[in-house]
């Protein structure tokens, strides 16, 4: 796996990411993106959240599979506490942008909404179907970390992993994109459960509830995670991106309209398959 700069129109060095307390890397067709503040159990920031918005815009076409990991005995801590109350410029402000959420309250609807749109940025393209995303989740994941976690298609968690929605016992609401993925997995009622008791969902349970696909050793979560991806990797990758549409859309659509969405996506794969078989 070699460390690795991202070139393109948002370039995002090495250094850059480092000193944000992220690295990427690639192999093949699998990128690994790692949380790299240990110390401060891999607290995010706007700058972590840029920081990963510029990996998603950079990500080179030939990348199949990304990976999201931590470094550490907690996948994140989520938010850094940092940002809820110390002084710009403070130890953190680097990595804070110096913008703590009190001065964010001070800015205009528009311009905080903006604001709160570039973090989401940082999780969004996680969905993309040319990708397939795989959290591999060890130890605490709570509020960014949970919703980073949630960002990823597919989670794949140690046994000592602990899952907690915590911002509204915080005052706040979860915005990192977050609440969608969990309402799709657990339902309603159990997403208003966990995120309004903020309470600590462990691995037995996240995998009965459907938010792992998959619950190991501690010990083995690297390689349950390289198995998954090289899994994904062994299907043909036209297929797997108009597969991951196709199954993204389901939810929104009727029995009736879900069908046509796969008839149309048949009908590019049968001409895709049997134009490289004519000119075979
Ligand atoms: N921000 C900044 N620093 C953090 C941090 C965080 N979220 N979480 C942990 N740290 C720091 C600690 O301050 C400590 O630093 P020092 O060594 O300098 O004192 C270091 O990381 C290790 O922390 P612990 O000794 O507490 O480590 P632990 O392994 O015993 O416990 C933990 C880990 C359960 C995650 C615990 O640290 C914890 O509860 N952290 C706070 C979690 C939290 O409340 N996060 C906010 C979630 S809400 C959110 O994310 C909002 C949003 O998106 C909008």
């Amino acid at each position: 796996m070699t460390e690795a700069d991202l070139g393109g129109s948002a370039a995002i060095s090495a250094d850059r990411l480092a000193e944000i307390g992220l690295r990427y890397e690639m192999d093949g067709e699998i990128a690994t993106i790692t949380l790299n503040r240990p110390e401060k159990r891999n607290a995010q920031t706007f700058a972590t959240w840029a920081g990963l918005a510029a990996i998603g815009e950079n990500l080179p076409e030939g990348i199949r599979v990304v990976v999201i990991r931590g470094e550490g005995p907690s996948f994140s801590a989520g938010l850094d506490l940092a940002m809820l109350g110390a002084p710009p410029g403070g130890d953190d402000g680097a990595r804070t942008d110096g913008l703590t959420l009190a001065s964010a309250a001070t800015l205009d609807d528009a311009t905080l909404e903006r604001r709160i749109a570039e973090a989401q940025r940082g999780f969004l393209w996680l969905r993309r179907p040319e990708i397939v995303s795989i959290a591999a989740v060890q130890g605490h994941a709570i509020g960014a970390g949970f919703q980073l976690a949630l960002a990823c298609d597919m989670r794949v968690l140690a046994d000592d992993a602990k899952l907690c929605m915590k911002e509204p016992a915080l005052g706040l609401v979860p915005d990192l994109t977050g609440t969608k993925p969990l309402v799709d997995i657990v339902g309603v009622s159990r997403a208003i459960e966990l995120c309004l008791t903020a309470r600590t969902v462990d691995a037995a349970e996240a995998a009965r509830l459907g938010l792992a696909e998959r619950v190991v050793p501690r010990a083995e979560l690297d390689k349950a995670v390289a198995d998954l991806a090289a899994a994904v990797l062994a299907t043909d990758r036209g297929a797997a991106i108009a597969t991951k549409r196709l199954l993204q859309g389901a939810p929104g659509r009727t029995l009736e309209e879900q069908a046509a969405a796969e008839r149309r996506e048949q009908v590019t794969r049968l001409r895709t398959l049997f134009a490289a078989l004519g000119s075979g």
